[in-house]
């Protein structure tokens, strides 16, 4: 298979908080291949927006290093950056707070070709065909931002951001606003022109219903550790961590792990302060002895599916001999 379009290994990202630091993004791998959506999952506070802020280089990179389109994404500085930012473009989930209230929208669809050199005409040319594409026509070109509904602003999201023909497109909860029908509408669009465009899609969204319609990989994180990640398919048929199981029991239908549902309990905590061990383990419904003390291995299930739980381990990989085996437990944990 030809290199990923995006690679990180070990993305770390801490913010100041008072005198102490919070580790939001803690040794992050991620793999996402030309043409595919990567679907970015968990609960509000695991870190999703971010790793979009790490990737668009909205904040700095503590430690790791991020490879995209052939650039060593991470070390690009000033005008290199500048110069090469055109290849990552972001699609927000409140368009309405992105977009210069005072600009009419077609303005702020030219804006980024004007940015860089094109030609007023052109750009403005450019900006009403993409519009046109979005689903946005004629007058509604003209409109400013609040005068068009949510949905529409959407539209104008994703017109801005594929004017200047990126690679890859981070669309964070992009439809989470919107009523379930308009979803639908601009997933489709997304979907459609991901074809069209050739273009490659980090989907963060905390919607799992959605998964099935835009994910090709998924990768489920917690305490801003990435737990589990797979094809969409395998993680959403055979999830194997306990996180994801508790996360994918909410989805119509489902019971991962072939019991019943049996939701996340209780709250996520404080990232300033992670549990020690497995970080889930006091959330868990199958921990046992050892994880709240080992932090457990990430474990290759199939070549493209892996998770990070001590019931998948083999004895051998195990660094604490006290931590019980899986067999016993792992169909304990399934049942
Ligand atoms: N600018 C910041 N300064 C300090 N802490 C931050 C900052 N931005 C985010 N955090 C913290 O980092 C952690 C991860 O936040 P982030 O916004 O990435 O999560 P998220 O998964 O996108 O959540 P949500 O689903 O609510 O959007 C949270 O604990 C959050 O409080
Ligand atoms: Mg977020």
């Amino acid at each position: 298979m030809s290199a990923p379009l995006l690679r990180t290994r070990g993305l770390t990202v801490d913010y100041r908080v008072g005198r102490g630091r919070l580790r939001a993004v803690d040794h992050v791998d991620l793999d996402l291949h030309q043409g595919e959506t990567l679907a970015v999952i968990g609960e509000s506070g695991s870190g999703k927006s971010t790793i979009a802020s790490a990737l668009l280089r909205l904040v700095p990179v503590a430690a790791g290093s991020v490879e995209f389109d052939g650039l060593d994404w991470a070390s690009l500085r000033g005008a290199a950056l500048r110069r090469e930012r055109h290849r990552m473009q972001f699609v927000p989930q409140d368009a309405g707070s992105s977009l210069d209230p005072r600009w009419r929208v077609r303005e702020s669809v030219a804006e980024p070709l004007a940015v860089a050199g094109t030609s007023a005409r052109q750009a403005r040319d450019r900006a009403a065909a993409m519009l046109d594409r979005v689903g946005l026509e004629g007058p509604l070109q003209e409109r400013f931002p609040h005068q068009l509904s949510g949905g529409q602003r959407q539209r104008v999201a994703i017109a801005r951001a594929l004017i200047s023909k990126p690679r890859l497109v981070i669309c964070d909860e992009a439809v989470s606003a919107l009523d379930v029908s308009l979803q639908a509408e601009i997933v489709n669009l997304l979907v459609e022109l991901r074809a069209e465009r050739d273009l490659t899609y980090v989907f963060i969204t905390h919607d799992i219903a959605l998964l099935p319609y835009v994910a090709d990989r998924v990768a489920v994180l917690y305490l801003g550790q990435v737990v589990e990640s797979g094809p969409a398919r395998d993680v959403l048929v055979d999830p194997q961590h306990p996180y994801t199981q508790g996360l994918l029991s909410s989805l119509p239908g489902a019971h991962p792990g072939g019991g019943a549902e049996r939701p996340v309990r209780g709250e996520i905590p404080d990232p300033a302060n992670p549990p020690t061990g497995c970080r889930f383990h006091p959330r868990c419904p199958v921990a046992v002895d050892g994880c709240p003390q080992v932090e457990p291995a990430v474990v290759p299930v199939s070549p493209a599916h892996s998770a990070a739980c001590h019931l998948l381990e083999p004895r051998s990989a195990t660094a604490d001999p006290a931590v019980p085996l899986p067999s016993s437990l792992l169909r304990k944990a399934r049942s």
